[in-house]
């Protein structure tokens, strides 16, 4: 439908907003958010100003035939969102989303609903690498953190992290990767950047010739670069990295097998099969990101790197897609001899993860709440990525939508600028793929993440973007 057409009516609804509302009591919609959304929407496409005076919640609702609550349900989340801004005593208006000023001179005490919370950030960001980090037990997390509370402080770091940590994470690694390890296989890092920088500190010297995939995650290329490789980018095609035409100087190779990063692909068995032979052959070893691979939808799990060949392959995982970055807990998995050099530096470094830190993981696991909370988040990233598809997949090629929390939805080099920019006009934040390339990009597009935003915003966030494309082609 277009907004234009919707906004452009006569009225219904007259003392200050004279245009047309209409809300359905047979809707699957609760009212409120019918309300909130006509209401986002008739600011969005320019029919309700900055400074417009909306009614009173009482009058809004008596004029509507709802109730008050429907009316501030609504009004409150649009404060929280930003799109209304509160001046005492006198009213709620649409706020000035033009620039990242401070709301239309809001003198300090409280608006009349909530307290506006001013975003100079688009409202709907569905740009990669965020995981949804609200929707978490809280019970359980506190549970976790009293207990690491209880333990005294300790005065002397394992550099492969808590004993007990390394038990659980060898446990979890068996249960959900089909892995054989045990904790002498494990290193607990404070996630994938760190295990990077150890296996650069361990694997590569300057002048080292380190492969990264291209387009690829920019960290590695970073952390490698800082300590001194020769980064070499190997090109990526929709199942992953293309082990053909692999050097065989390489002293590392960082790929990301079960989830292409940002192209979406899952590496097929038999390409697996190859790298591991390259490797093997030309003594490389392979550095597998396994940062989203609890996430995949309608297909079967796929082997990891590191099972297939232990001997040729360091694995990192991490909690920051799981759980929460802001946890600051990984792993590195390998043989005991890598380990035990990479315990070395980390010593040498005076480089440790936090203890309470790893006392409060090891709780997570051993209780089943971070099980739990991988269930419920498969759940709810399942139907966000559906939404996705449902909503995308009939205006533009999607790539990458079988697992993890982005996709990849390739466009026309000559319209992408140009979506991004109206996206930004909307509130839609988007990346592109030429952030991720190191060489001139052969795939173009945008690579959509919908790990941060909730559902009705990514199903917003992709209707709007879908009426984009659509215009655009
Ligand atoms: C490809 C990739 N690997 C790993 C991570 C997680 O990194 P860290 O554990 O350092 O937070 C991310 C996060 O966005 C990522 O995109």
């Amino acid at each position: 439908m277009s907004t234009n057409n919707r906004f452009s009516g006569t009225t219904s609804l007259r003392t200050l907003i004279d245009l047309p509302v209409s809300l359905s009591r047979d809707s699957a919609l609760p009212l409120s958010v019918q309300l909130g959304d006509w209401l986002r929407e008739a600011m969005r496409a320019g029919a309700l100003t900055a400074g417009t005076r909306l009614p009173s919640s009482r009058g809004l609702a008596a004029q509507l035939g709802v109730s008050r609550t429907v009316v501030t349900e609504a009004y409150q989340q649009l404060y929280a969102e930003g799109w209304l801004d509160g001046r005492h005593g006198s009213g709620t208006f649409v706020a000035d989303l033009s620039t990242d000023a401070a709301p239309p001179a809001r003198q300090t005490p409280a608006p009349p609903v909530a307290e506006p919370v001013r975003r100079a950030a688009p409202l709907i960001d569905l740009t990669p690498g965020e995981p949804w980090v609200k929707d978490y037990d809280a019970a359980a997390w506190k549970r976790a953190w009293r207990k690491a509370a209880d333990l005294p402080p300790g005065d002397d770091p394992d550099p492969y992290g808590l004993p007990r940590l390394r038990e659980l994470l060898a446990g979890h690694l068996r249960r959900s990767r089909a892995i054989a390890v045990g904790p002498e296989n494990i290193l607990v890092t404070r996630g994938t950047g760190n295990g990077l920088d150890l296996v650069a500190l361990a694997l590569l010297g300057p002048g080292a010739r380190a492969g990264v995939e291209d387009p690829g995650y920019r960290v590695a290329r970073n952390v490698f670069a800082a300590r001194g490789a020769t980064i070499v980018p190997c090109p990526v095609d929709e199942d992953g990295v293309i082990v053909s035409g692999l050097p065989s100087d390489l002293r590392v190779l960082y790929t990301t097998p079960a989830h292409q990063y940002p192209m979406g692909g899952r590496l097929p068995i038999p390409r697996r099969e190859r790298l591991l032979a390259w490797a093997r052959r030309t003594g490389a070893m392979v550095v597998e990101d396994d940062y989203d691979a609890e996430f995949r939808y309608d297909v079967a799990p796929l082997p990891a790197l590191y099972g297939l060949d232990p001997s040729r392959v360091v694995l990192l995982g991490t909690l920051s897609k799981s759980l929460a970055p802001d946890v600051g807990v990984g792993w590195l998995v390998g043989e005991p001899a890598l380990l035990s050099r990479i315990a070395e530096i980390r010593q040498d470094l005076s480089d440790r993860t936090s203890g309470p830190v790893q006392q409060a993981v090891a709780t997570l696991l051993e209780r089943g709440d971070l099980d739990r909370h991988l269930r419920r988040m498969r759940l709810e990233y399942a139907r966000r990525r559906a939404a996705v598809v449902e909503i995308l997949g009939p205006v533009c090629r999607l790539r990458g939508d079988t697992a993890g929390l982005h996709v990849l939805a390739e466009l026309p080099p000559s319209e992408v600028r140009g979506i991004v920019s109206a996206a930004a006009s909307r509130g839609v934040l988007l990346d592109t793929t030429v952030r991720h390339h190191h060489a001139e990009s052969q795939v173009h597009g945008l690579v959509i993440g919908y790990g941060s935003a909730a559902l009705p915003d990514v199903r917003r966030g992709c209707q709007i973007l879908a009426e984009l494309i659509a215009a655009a082609s």
